[in-house]
């Protein structure tokens, strides 16, 4: 796991973006993007849409996939995952509507929803770059704490830690849907790399569980530990708990040249 450092959230963006985006030049137009909800991308997001509004970086045939998708809330919902998606990565991404896809939360099928979306991934050629946030309990995607750690997308329920931190978005706690399809951990564990941001001390003991404590399913994050290309990148706040911090930022500092993969944009 390559653990970076950053002196602020704006670096975190930009190295994330580094990263992300010199996967999909590697790989390709039809490469296919991991994408998260919540706060922590979406500097991330900003800073690929830049690169795509200065001609630097093309998604128009690339595909994406959404962790998860909340149970029950109606297409069009503002709180959707599928609205958010399209909102703060579709059209800042300039990627093409068909290729973005969500699980789908309104099935009324939700198991046989959840193998369209595995059938979709595999379809797809697989994941390439996962990028990845990580909630205050260490959840990755949906995957709340005694999640499998082989699980594939599946219909979850969620924790009431993970209700409360998402309650900022609807008008009360009792809007906040109880379950998500979420992708597994063992389906988040098939991308290819994966890149996971965290920012602010609210996330500190989250992401030294996840670096540096057990692989276990009470901190699902931790499965990171057994992918052979994860990286971490935190700013100062969100590394306050972490053991090993100026090893990694050691470690960051005397890289050699040809695996600065990171460095500028
Ligand atoms: C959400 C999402 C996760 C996200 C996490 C942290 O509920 N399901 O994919 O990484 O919780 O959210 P935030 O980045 O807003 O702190």
């Amino acid at each position: 796991m390559e653990v970076v450092i950053c002196p602020s959230p704006d670096e975190v963006a930009r190295l994330a973006a580094a990263k992300v985006s010199r996967v999909c030049r590697d790989v390709g137009p039809e490469v296919v993007i991991g994408v998260a909800t919540g706060s922590s991308p979406l500097a991330l997001y900003a800073a690929l849409a830049e690169m795509v509004a200065a001609g630097r970086l093309d998604l128009s045939r690339a595909s994406a996939f959404a962790l998860d998708e909340y149970v029950g809330l109606p297409p069009g919902h503002p709180e959707s995952y599928a609205t958010v998606i399209d909102t703060t990565v579709t059209v800042p991404l300039r990627m093409d509507p068909a290729r973005v896809h969500t699980p789908d939360g309104f099935s009324s099928d939700i198991e046989a929803a959840a193998k369209a979306y595995e059938d979709a991934i595999v379809q797809a050629g697989g994941v390439d770059v996962q990028i990845l946030g990580i909630g205050s309990n260490g959840h990755v995607g949906f995957n709340e704490p005694t999640s499998s750690l082989a699980s594939r997308t599946r219909i979850k329920t969620l924790t009431p830690t993970t209700r409360e931190d998402n309650a900022r978005f609807f008008d009360s706690l009792d809007q906040v849907p109880t379950h998500c399809l979420t992708q597994g951990l063992g389906t988040i564990m098939d991308a290819r790399q994966v890149v996971l941001v965290a920012q602010g001390e609210a996330k500190a003991a989250a992401v030294a569980a996840l670096v540096e404590g057990p692989v276990t399913s009470m901190c699902p994050g931790s499965i990171l530990q057994l992918h052979r290309y994860a990286t971490v990148l935190v700013d100062e706040a969100a590394a306050a708990d972490l053991t090993l911090g100026d090893y990694y930022r050691f470690t960051y500092d005397n890289k050699p040249a040809w695996q600065r993969y990171l460095a500028g944009l």
